[in-house]
């Protein structure tokens, strides 16, 4: 899976990413009350948890009662951070979503959550395609996305309708780590979904929390005023396969 794109950079962030997911504003105070605002109950659930991560949403799921949670991440360490958050209450898969996730049943969940992953991928044909064929019929999707404006904005882009690569570099306490994404067009991002049999129940842009302000207020004001990520809710209404 190396030539894929930001491969390296998680390997190399995975520890780091694991340390301070818990607590870092744009994860615990901003991205993750979003996404968790449109969850449904996961109670008795069956659920997948699409570019899991070190696991924070895998242990959230078992911690509220779903009653199986598959993980899937194409890095290796960040699947075994996942399996040590949650033990032996999930099943976690070295995968990549640019493929078919051939180990994962049709009809098999009742939601699948996608936190902030699907930007590292260039086409969401086949993503969408699978979470048709892996959701039961009425499920959920729920996912959220580097905001389509802020990329073209913060990277200066001149054509808003493209999809294209961008280069970015994070500072980690352990040293500069080279990631790259794609940004494309808030039309490419809803069309996949109508094409793969899902209708679009919410999409939110919310604001950073209080305990964002409190933790990083100069951070805090301009993201009251530039959104930085994009939350769909869709639900599954059409089998296309
Ligand atoms: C920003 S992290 C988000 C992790 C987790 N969803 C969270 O919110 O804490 C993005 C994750 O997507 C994974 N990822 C990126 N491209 C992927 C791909 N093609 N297939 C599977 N996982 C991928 C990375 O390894 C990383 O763990």
């Amino acid at each position: 899976m190396k030539e894929l794109i930001s491969y390296d950079a998680y390997e190399q962030l995975a520890d780091h990413y694991d340390r301070f997911v818990d607590t870092k504003p744009a994860n615990a105070y901003y991205e993750r009350p979003g996404t968790l605002s449109l969850l449904p109950d996961v109670e008795g659930k069956t659920v997948l948890d699409a570019g899991c991560g070190a696991g924070w949403y895998t242990k959230w799921f078992i911690d509220h009662g779903a009653k199986y949670v598959t993980s899937v991440d194409f890095s290796p360490s960040m699947v075994e951070l996942t399996k040590k958050r949650a033990g032996d209450k999930a099943r976690v898969i070295l995968a990549d979503l640019n493929q078919p996730l051939e180990q994962i049943e049709s009809q098999s969940k009742d939601v699948i959550v996608s936190p902030l992953t699907l930007h590292y991928l260039k086409d969401w044909e086949t993503p969408m395609r699978e979470f048709n064929r892996i959701l039961k019929n009425r499920g959920r999707l729920i996912f959220s996305v580097h905001h389509p404006f802020m990329d073209y904005l913060v990277f200066g882009r001149e054509n808003y309708f493209s999809t294209e690569l961008l280069d970015d570099e994070w500072n980690t306490p352990d040293g500069k780590v080279k990631v790259q994404f794609y940004r494309r067009p808030l039309s490419e991002i809803l069309k996949p979904l109508h094409l793969n049999g899902f209708v679009i129940e919410k999409l939110i842009e919310p604001m950073p929390t209080d305990d964002f302000r409190r933790e990083q207020p100069d951070t805090y004001e301009k993201w009251t005023k530039r959104p930085q990520f994009l939350f769909i809710r869709a639900q599954k209404t059409t089998s296309i396969k």
